[in-house]
């Protein structure tokens, strides 16, 4: 990784001279930034030689319902991307207070325009409408954010598929880094279908990245301190910032942070900072690969979905 991110961490933190060489000694972080730069750069070359040769361009439909802040700059990004790398994106905008059957008739129309290639509905959705009943209508091979109960019974009997685009991205960086999992002990902590349940099977499936003993975690788990100190590789996806402490991190120990809180903060434009669920300034440390937050996994989210996107596309054309 560029030491560039790390000094800036340590800048803004202000962490002791002491910690500085303890990083520069044993620890790498895993750079959300280079690895889905390089997996987009990859994409783009892959979508012009497409366009080239008088293919179809990849299109993405996003739908977004309400304006929740969060969700809006997720949607905005996944956007902002398929324009950088070529692709077509539609976003359609639905108001927070709308009837499902409206969502449905979207989805439907979108799974019958021979034109779109992928669907995203982001999440979560207002109480009203059901994300159950909604992510089962769009069709299995638009389905690039992967959570259809096809995509996930394949994924499970390791057939291909499109990967869940969180866990997708956490395979890439583990990948790009050559980061050893045969045989490691992987913690997860959470159990969504977005993160924590998809990402504990790949880790346990029969290939690299993979091979993992993994051991679920949740918030009914009794002794999680004892749990996460045997284990070689933490992937926290609970959603608490700060959660994950030093204490409950062995020496060389691979952090993955999937968290992504918004705390308030006076001090910032925004009137809030994003903060992992990793207590990352004492977890470092110990680690021999973290992930920073923001610059990590959520980054790789979007060059997944893009790659996702980018497969839908030439599986069905
Ligand atoms: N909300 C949080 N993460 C995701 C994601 O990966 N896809 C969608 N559609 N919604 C989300």
């Amino acid at each position: 990784m560029g030491t560039g991110y790390l000094l800036k961490q340590i800048r803004q933190q202000k962490i002791q001279t002491s910690d500085i060489n303890c990083y520069f000694c044993r620890m790498q972080i895993l750079d959300g930034k280079i690895v889905s730069q390089t997996v987009k750069n990859t994409i783009k070359e892959k979508t012009a030689l497409l366009k080239s040769t008088g293919k179809k361009t990849p299109h993405l439909a996003a739908v977004l319902v309400g304006s929740d802040g969060a969700s809006e700059t997720y949607v905005a990004s996944k956007v902002k991307n398929c324009e950088e790398i070529g692709f077509i994106s539609t976003l359609i905008r639905l108001d927070a207070s709308i009837e499902e059957s409206l969502l449905i008739e979207t989805i439907q129309k979108l799974n019958a325009d021979d034109d779109v290639d992928g669907i995203l509905v982001q999440l979560p959705l207002p109480g009203q409408i059901s994300e159950e009943k909604i992510i089962n209508l769009i069709h299995p091979n638009k389905d690039v954010d992967g959570f259809h109960p096809v995509s996930v019974g394949k994924m499970v009997q390791g057939l291909p598929t499109f990967l869940p685009a969180t866990p997708y991205g956490i395979l890439m960086m583990l990948e790009y880094y050559q980061v050893e999992t045969k045989g490691k002990h992987a913690v997860v902590i959470g159990r969504s279908n977005i993160v924590g349940r998809p990402i504990s099977i790949l880790l346990n499936r029969n290939a690299y990245p993979g091979n993992c003993t993994v051991t679920v975690c949740h918030s009914h788990t009794r002794n999680l301190k004892d749990i996460c100190l045997q284990a070689d590789i933490i992937v926290a996806a609970l959603g608490k910032p700060g959660f994950l402490t030093s204490d409950m991190v062995k020496e060389k120990a691979v952090v993955i942070d999937v968290g992504i809180s918004r705390v308030p903060d006076a001090t910032k434009k925004s009137g809030f900072t994003l903060k992992g669920d990793v207590d990352f300034i004492h977890v470092a440390p110990k680690c021999s690969f973290i992930t920073p937050v923001p610059g990590g996994v959520g980054l790789m989210t979007i060059a997944a979905l893009m790659t996702n996107t980018y497969n839908a596309c030439v599986l069905k054309n």
